[in-house]
């Protein structure tokens, strides 16, 4: 799905980069004060109680949200004059891109991405300058627990694992028909997931290709959330989860195709090239590797998601990654040894892509 930038929104990103000007420059000031309003009518309720209603009047929204008045003032102040919410006379409406994701069945996903913003990378953002400074994730300090990286510390605390395994499953959701519609796998009969997370693109490829068998490649504690995914969707017989370190252990063999989703975003350009060596030795010649994640230009000034996200990966996860552009995952897979890479763009409002190349 598409969704359009209304012209009301506090930046709007129609020319790519967006030509600044004060009013721009100063919404870029107060940025997380804007996303504090989104999150905080999220977790309120404000979107889905409009979407039901129709409209309403500020005293109505008050009441229904059990917020004082001020309280209501200060929301409906920050979520009109941001384009969140539309006024006209008395009344209130929603934004037509947070209409479009209702409709669409997106909302919730949408939701569990400002969740993640929120409760999982807020913090550690702030530690952008050192990050950069360092040129390592300084965040990762400011995150709850002692393991050595994002994912190690996610096992240790259960109710950031499912903040994050949430969105990660609806980021993964808002584009993978990108992946299912890219990756041809009718002459295919296994395929690794490596780093799969909770099966999310595991079972949206096992779902459209009844022949294919799929083992999942991850670590222990999300090895238990995509075993229960399975089998809530009944595919513990083709899809199966392993567990190991992908850069320590080897590679499950027997594959034909190797999917690397939401991956080559954490590490740097050499870890990536290292493990797309190890895809290569791993798979029989005709192999194909396969890149889905968030890409950005090659002319390094945008898309704007891919930049802002870039921010979580400079500070938080790993000491590399960033949302890499399409010509760097390219030159990687060259370096691996893969040939006859094709691109795959996606058409929605996140970033995302696919690259397929062969062995
Ligand atoms: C950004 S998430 C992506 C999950 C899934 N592929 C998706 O697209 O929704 C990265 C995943 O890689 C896993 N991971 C990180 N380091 C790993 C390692 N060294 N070996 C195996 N899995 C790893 C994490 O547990 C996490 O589930």
């Amino acid at each position: 799905m598409s969704v359009k930038t209304s012209q009301n929104s506090f930046l709007t990103t129609t020319s790519t980069p967006p030509r600044l000007d004060m009013s721009g420059l100063s919404a870029i000031l107060f940025g997380h004060a804007a996303f504090e309003y989104l999150n905080a009518a999220c977790e309120l309720g404000l979107f889905e109680l409009l979407h039901d209603t129709g409209e309403l009047t500020k005293p109505e929204i008050a009441a229904k949200l059990g917020l004082e008045e001020r309280a209501g003032d200060i929301l409906m102040l920050g979520c009109t004059a941001l384009g969140l919410t539309v006024k006209t006379a008395e009344k209130y409406t929603n934004a037509a891109p947070i209409t479009a994701l209702i409709d669409d069945g997106d909302w919730q996903r949408f939701k569990d991405t400002v969740a993640f913003e929120q409760y999982i990378v807020y913090d550690g953002q702030r530690e952008l300058t050192e990050s950069l400074r360092r040129n390592t994730n300084v965040g990762l300090a400011r995150f709850p627990g002692t393991g050595r990286n994002l994912y190690h510390r996610l096992g240790e605390d259960s109710r950031l694992e499912g903040v994050f395994y949430r969105y990660m499953r609806s980021w993964s959701e808002l584009a993978n028909q990108c992946l299912v519609e890219a990756l041809d796998l009718t002459n295919a009969s296994q395929l690794l997931d490596c780093g799969g997370g909770d099966a999310v693109n595991a079972i949206a490829l096992a779902s459209a290709n009844p022949h294919v068998r799929i083992t999942i490649f991850e670590m222990p504690h999300a090895a238990e959330i995509a075993k229960r995914r399975i089998a809530e969707r009944n595919l513990s017989d083709r899809v199966l989860v392993t567990t190991g370190d992908m850069f320590e252990d080897a590679f499950p063999a027997g594959n034909d195709v190797i999917l690397f989703a939401h991956q080559f975003v954490i590490w740097t350009l050499e870890e990536n090239t290292t493990l797309l060596r190890k895809a290569y030795e791993a798979l029989p010649p005709g192999g194909r590797v396969v890149i889905f994640n968030s890409m950005s230009n090659d002319s390094g000034d945008g898309p704007l998601v891919a930049a802002l996200d870039s921010v979580y990966f400079a500070t938080l996860p790993e000491e590399g990654g960033m949302i890499y552009s399409w010509s760097q995952h390219e030159q990687c897979l060259a370096d691996a040894g893969f040939r006859n890479v094709q691109r795959h763009a996606w058409s929605g409002w996140t970033p995302h892509g696919v690259i397929v190349a062969t062995k």
